[in-house]
């Protein structure tokens, strides 16, 4: 990678000997020199260029010194390290300039040789400064990542234990009632042919209750109750899926499970409401073998991911009404294969909201990068998934994108080690 540096100096002749100097640096592309013949100059192309990490300056300048400028780096950008460019004979200058935050200096007249040298130097530490700080912002973004994970799986999946509980002994009493139930039935079926004439008192009541519409719907309304007592106990075996948390070490997971349990979680923001109809969605699952994988930290990435999708939807629904968006339905498609070779699987999950332009593209993947208002979206996302995909999983997260035509997110997860179902 090409390194910019700054060189600040009124002696503009300079500027060419510098040129000339470093000449092989430059032609390899190694380094690449911009100038500037003041500090408020200088000021400028290093908010025009954010590729500066070093400023070499001299010090008597018109306008801005070198001086005042070392001190306006520091408020700029803390990694961007300066050199200042003095005769000997001006230590105090030379003093000042490095109590002000100046990583080095050299003088003047120039020692090319020495010059190399002390910017290498310079060079160095900017580089294992900003390597340092890649590495915490890292570790910074796995922590966040560990303890949301780890605050609501537990929730998640305590609260899902806790339903299991009440839900089984509603299903198994259920199951006896409907027999009793079936049995009483029949029994009172045969009093009916073996007493026809029960009598006044009984024939009133009978009709009171409705007798008739209560024996027939009662079977009907056993049923739905085990429906719903089956409904509650799929939604915590998913909640349970969800927020599996062996992020220990990897087991092997039916990724359509996880998929399930993600939508299953979502469908309080996908199904209709009073603005907008469902979202449409649509299952394009392929033959897939279980994959080895971490998948509480997966189902997160699919939480990240069709959680953008609704967003996005939402947003190209403003403006709309309810039957324009019938007319042209939010539709959020996930398809899954197996990919060439056998060696990986693919996720894709395509929404057909806005889509993005280049440049929005190019930044989705970025540390806090967010186009959401705040307290909507903090930027953390997308940066965490492809953490997850491509450092956990060894895999690849990318986009394919266009304005109008949607997004497509794509998760490749290489198999290792497979079992088949
Ligand atoms: N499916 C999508 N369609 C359009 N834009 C998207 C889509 N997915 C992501 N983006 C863009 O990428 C940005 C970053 O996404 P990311 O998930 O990292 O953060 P966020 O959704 O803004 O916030 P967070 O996920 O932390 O709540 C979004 O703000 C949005 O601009
Ligand atoms: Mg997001």
């Amino acid at each position: 990678m090409t390194t910019t540096i700054l060189f600040v100096d009124d002696e503009i002749s300079l500027h060419r000997i510098i040129n000339l100097k470093f000449r092989k640096k430059i032609r390899t592309n190694e380094w690449n020199f911009i100038f500037a013949s003041n500090g408020l100059e200088a000021l400028k192309k290093i908010l025009e260029n954010s590729q500066v990490s070093l400023v070499i300056t001299d010090i008597n300048m018109p306008e801005m010194n070198g001086l005042a400028l070392i001190e306006k780096l520091n408020d700029i950008d803390l990694n961007i390290k300066a050199v200042v460019l003095s005769a000997y004979s001006d230590m105090n200058n030379i003093r000042t300039a490095m109590n002000l935050g100046a990583f080095d200096f050299a003088t003047k007249p120039i020692d090319f040789t020495d010059l190399e040298v002390t910017i290498n130097r310079t060079l160095e530490y900017v580089q294992k400064i900003r390597a340092d700080q890649q590495r915490l912002q890292q570790a910074q973004t796995q922590l966040i990542q560990s303890e949301k994970m780890s605050t609501l799986g537990q929730l998640v999946s305590g609260v899902a234990h806790e339903i299991n509980n009440p839900v089984s002994f509603i299903g198994a009493n259920l199951y006896h009632a409907e027999a009793y139930i079936n049995d009483l039935i029949n029994h009172w079926r045969l009093y009916e042919r073996k007493f026809p004439n029960p009598g006044v008192e009984i024939e009133k009541n009978a009709e009171e209750i409705e007798l008739e519409y209560l024996l027939t719907d009662l079977p009907e309304l056993i049923s739905s109750m085990k429906e719903g007592t089956k409904r509650i106990s799929e939604i915590s075996t998913s909640l349970r899926t969800f927020s599996r948390l062996d992020t220990v070490e990897q087991v092997s997971f039916n990724i359509h499970d996880g998929i399930d349990s993600t939508l299953l979680i979502l469908n309080h923001r996908l199904k209709a409401n009073n603005k907008s109809p469902a979202v449409e969605i649509i299952k394009e699952y392929g033959d897939l073998p279980l994959v080895k994988c971490y998948p509480g930290q997966l189902n997160q990435v699919f939480m990240n991911l069709i959680t953008n999708a609704i967003d996005a939807l939402e947003e190209s629904n403003q403006g709309s009404s309810f039957a324009d968006i019938k007319a042209n339905p939010n539709k959020i498609t996930i398809r899954t294969e197996v990919l060439e070779g056998n060696t990986s699987v693919a996720i894709r999950i395509k929404d057909n909201g806005l889509g993005m332009s280049a440049e929005i593209q190019e930044q989705v993947f970025d540390y806090l990068f967010t186009t959401k208002a705040v307290g909507k979206g903090t930027g953390l996302g997308l940066s965490i998934s492809r953490q997850i995909v491509e450092e956990k999983h060894r895999g690849k997260l990318s986009c394919i994108t266009s304005p109008g035509m949607g997004s497509e997110f794509i998760v490749e997860i290489p198999i290792y080690h497979t079992m088949i179902r």
